[in-house]
């Protein structure tokens, strides 16, 4: 009992939620966007805005198009706002205990038929299904970040999982012009598995002293052939996601080989998560961004 999607609602209108409610209005979808207050809803909305005025402006997409897009998102504070949707995709910060607060509020909203997405980029899907009362019709449907550039999406099966859920999320991914690549429910699933040890190795290095932010950085674009350093990517990840995301690994898998850098905590401990708070492993409130190591 799979219902066709034409409404969603997102929650969590961080830069991961705000991306997947831009190409979703943008594909065609109804969009309700949530969080925990109006502002953010909000701030949420102008990032919206303001990245498909640039598309607009590339000639990537026509003035209508953006307006359209516009027309099709409505804000949601209160989850009861979300009774009418066909698919949920929780996309709040790397939490489980956050995650499953919200699952547990929202299930006795959404009709029996609704799918429940995670954009989650490490938490088992397994496990968070089993909170809701629809582990069959739950999916990870992981986009990359930023989601109007990234074209892959990850999608990962639960135990629980049914096929029409997984047919049915597939085909959403394809609607809104994604690539999928299928991974199997374990920590950090393939991306982040690969990625994020990559990070943390980094935030070792610059801890020990091999190197400086700005020489790590530096060697990986061009001695690795990177687009960018693995230092500039984890601020524009967020460094808490970051973290997050080596405590599943570190904890998941049982290995201390994902133990996550002392620095990264402290980095997380100050309050400078990267772009999103304009300091991280760079201070971003100046004309450039300048090294903090
Ligand atoms: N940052 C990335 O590169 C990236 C990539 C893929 C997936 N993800 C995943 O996407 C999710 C969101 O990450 P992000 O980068 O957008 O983080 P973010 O910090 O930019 O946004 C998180 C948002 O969640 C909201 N939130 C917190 N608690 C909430 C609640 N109880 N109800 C509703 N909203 C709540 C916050 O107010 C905030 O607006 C995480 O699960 C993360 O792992 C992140």
């Amino acid at each position: 009992m799979v219902v066709e999607i034409k409404k969603i609602g997102v929650i969590g209108s961080g830069q991961m939620g705000s991306g997947i409610a831009h190409v979703c209005a943008l594909s065609g979808f109804d969009v309700s966007l949530s969080d925990l207050s109006m502002d953010r809803i909000e701030s949420g909305l102008a990032s919206i805005n303001g990245n498909l005025a640039r598309q607009v402006q590339k000639g990537q997409i026509t003035e209508e198009e953006r307006s359209a897009a516009l027309g099709r998102l409505s804000m949601a504070q209160d989850l009861d706002l979300l009774a009418d949707v066909d698919l949920v995709i929780e996309s709040a910060v790397e939490n489980e205990q956050v995650k499953r607060k919200i699952f547990a509020q929202l299930c006795p909203i959404l009709k029996p038929e609704a799918m429940l997405a995670t954009n989650t980029s490490s938490i088992s899907i397994t496990r968070l299904a089993a909170t809701t009362d629809r582990p069959e019709r739950f999916i990870g449907i992981h986009f990359m970040n930023p989601v109007p550039l990234m074209e892959l999406v990850e999608l990962v099966r639960g135990i629980a999982t049914e096929d029409e859920t997984f047919e049915a999320a597939k085909g959403f991914v394809k609607t809104v012009g994604k690539t999928v690549a299928v991974a199997e429910d374990f920590p950090a699933f393939m991306v982040n598995r690969i990625l994020l040890p990559m990070i943390n190795e980094a935030i070792y290095t610059l801890y020990e002293g091999v190197g400086s932010v700005e020489s790590i950085d530096t060697a990986m674009r061009l001695g690795a052939n990177h687009p960018m350093g693995p230092l500039q990517l984890a601020d524009f990840i967020g460094l808490d996601t970051c973290l997050s995301i080596m405590q599943v690994l570190y904890e998941g898998l049982a290995d201390t080989k994902y133990r996550p850098c002392p620095l990264l905590v402290k980095y997380v401990e100050a309050g400078w998560l990267g772009r999103k708070t304009h300091r991280g492993f760079y201070d971003y409130r100046g004309d450039e961004p300048v090294p903090t190591r």
